[in-house]
C-alpha cells in the first residue's frame, strides 16, 4: 500500500515537473487571441494547462477597446478575462497608452491640452475601471522612447506634457490595487534607451508617482548579446520595482532568410538563449519577479509570422501542431532541480 502511494506521488511529481510552469517559482504567461481561444481546441488546451498568467495580445488596446469617442467595446477583452478567470490565471492588462493601434477618431481629434488630457484620462479610467479587481497589473505606458533615448513623438507626447506621469496617476486613481508598469523593447543594444527608461523611473519615484514595475518586452533573437541583456535585467532590478519579461520571443531567423532551415543547430542556439533568459530572471529578487510572458503560444500564432510576414520564423516553444518543441523540454529540465 505504502509503496503504491509512494509510486503514485512520485509519478505526480515527475509529471508535474514536465511542465515548464511547475519548474519555476514565478508566473508563466502567454498573450492570447480570443478567436484562437474559442476556435482552436489545441490552442485553448495549452493556454489553459501551461500558463498561470494571461495577457490580451491586442484586445485591450485603444483601437479595439475604444472604437468611437462615445463607445467602448469590451466584448473580446471580456472573453479573455472570462477564460483566464475560469482557469484560475492572473490577468495582465496590455496596454493603455501607446503610439500604435490608436483608433482613427483619436488621430483626427482636435483640442487644446485640457481636451487631450480629458480624452486620455477618460480612456484610461474607463478601461481600468471596467477591469478593476480582475486585471492584476497594467502596461500603462508602452514604448515612449526612441533608440537614442529621446521621447518618441506621438499623439500623447505631442499634446500632453508629462503624459507618462499623468497616465500613471489616472490609472492608479481608477484601481489603486493594480501593479502599474512602464513597458518597452530593445533596451539591449540601445544603452541610451535603457538609460532614458531608468532615468524616467528614478524621476517618477522621486515625485512619488505610482510606478510599480518595468516591462521588458524581450523580443530578442539568437544574435542578441547576452551581456547587454544581462545589464538591462540587472539595472531594471536595481530600481527595486517588479520586473516582467512581458512579450518574450526568441527569433531564429531575424533577417527573414527565405532559405532558412530550422535545424538542430538553430534550435540549440535558441534553447540556450531561452535558458539564459529564464536563469537571468531567477536572479532577480523573488519579490520583484512578476513573471515571464510569451508573445502568443505556437510558432504559427507568432506576430513575427503574421505582422512581420516572416514565414520561416520559429520563435516560441510550441510548434505549428501545438507540440512541445525540444527547447521546451530542455528548458524545463534545466530549470528543474530534480534533474
Ligand atoms: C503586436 C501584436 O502581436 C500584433 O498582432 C499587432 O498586429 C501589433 O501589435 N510591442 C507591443 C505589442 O507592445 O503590443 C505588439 O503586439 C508587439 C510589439
Amino acid at each position: 500500500m505504502k509503496l503504491i502511494v509512494l509510486l503514485l506521488s512520485l509519478s505526480t511529481l515527475v509529471n508535474a515537473q514536465n511542465l515548464l510552469k511547475d519548474a519555476i517559482a514565478f508566473r508563466l504567461g502567454a498573450s492570447v487571441n480570443p478567436r484562437l481561444l474559442s476556435e482552436n481546441e489545441a490552442y485553448r488546451g495549452i493556454a489553459s494547462n501551461e500558463f498561470t498568467s494571461i495577457t490580451a495580445e491586442n484586445h485591450m488596446k485603444m483601437m479595439l477597446v475604444h472604437p468611437a469617442a462615445d463607445r467602448f467595446d469590451f466584448s473580446k477583452g471580456d472573453e479573455i478575462v472570462a477564460f483566464a478567470s475560469a482557469t484560475g490565471k492572473r490577468i495582465h492588462g496590455h496596454t493603455l497608452v501607446w503610439h500604435n493601434q490608436v483608433p482613427q477618431w483619436m488621430k483626427d481629434f482636435k483640442g487644446d491640452q485640457k481636451a487631450w488630457e480629458d480624452l486620455l484620462k477618460h480612456h484610461i479610467q474607463t478601461v481600468v475601471g471596467h477591469y478593476r479587481g480582475k486585471v492584476a497589473g497594467w502596461d500603462v505606458v508602452n514604448e515612449s522612447f526612441l533608440d537614442d533615448g529621446s521621447l518618441r513623438s506621438s499623439l500623447w507626447a505631442d499634446h500632453i506634457p508629462d503624459y507618462i506621469a499623468k497616465s500613471l496617476l489616472w490609472a492608479h486613481e481608477a484601481d489603486p490595487n493594480a501593479t502599474l508598469f512602464y513597458n518597452d523593447y530593445g533596451q539591449d543594444g540601445h544603452p541610451k534607451k535603457m538609460q532614458a527608461i531608468l532615468n524616467l523611473v528614478a524621476d517618477l519615484k522621486s515625485r512619488q508617482i505610482p510606478i510599480h514595475g518595468i516591462g521588458l518586452q524581450m523580443h530578442i533573437n539568437v544574435d542578441s548579446k547576452r551581456t547587454q541583456i544581462e545589464e538591462v535585467i540587472t539595472k531594471s532590478a536595481q530600481t527595486g520595482l517588479a520586473v516582467h519579461f512581458s512579450e518574450v520571443d526568441v527569433a531564429v531567423n531575424p533577417k527573414n532568410n527565405p532559405e532558412f532551415v530550422y535545424d538542430e543547430k538553430a534550435s540549440a542556439a535558441q534553447m540556450e538563449l531561452y535558458k539564459f533568459l529564464f536563469k537571468s530572471f531567477q536572479s532577480i529578487p523573488m519579490k520583484q519577479q512578476y513573471g515571464i510572458t510569451f508573445w502568443n503560444i505556437s510558432d504559427k500564432d507568432s506576430w513575427l509570422r503574421g505582422y512581420f510576414k516572416r514565414p520561416k520564423e520559429y520563435p516560441l516553444l510550441f510548434d505549428e501542431n501545438y507540440a512541445k518543441k525540444p527547447a521546451y523540454t530542455e528548458l524545463t529540465k534545466s530549470l528543474n532541480k530534480l534533474y
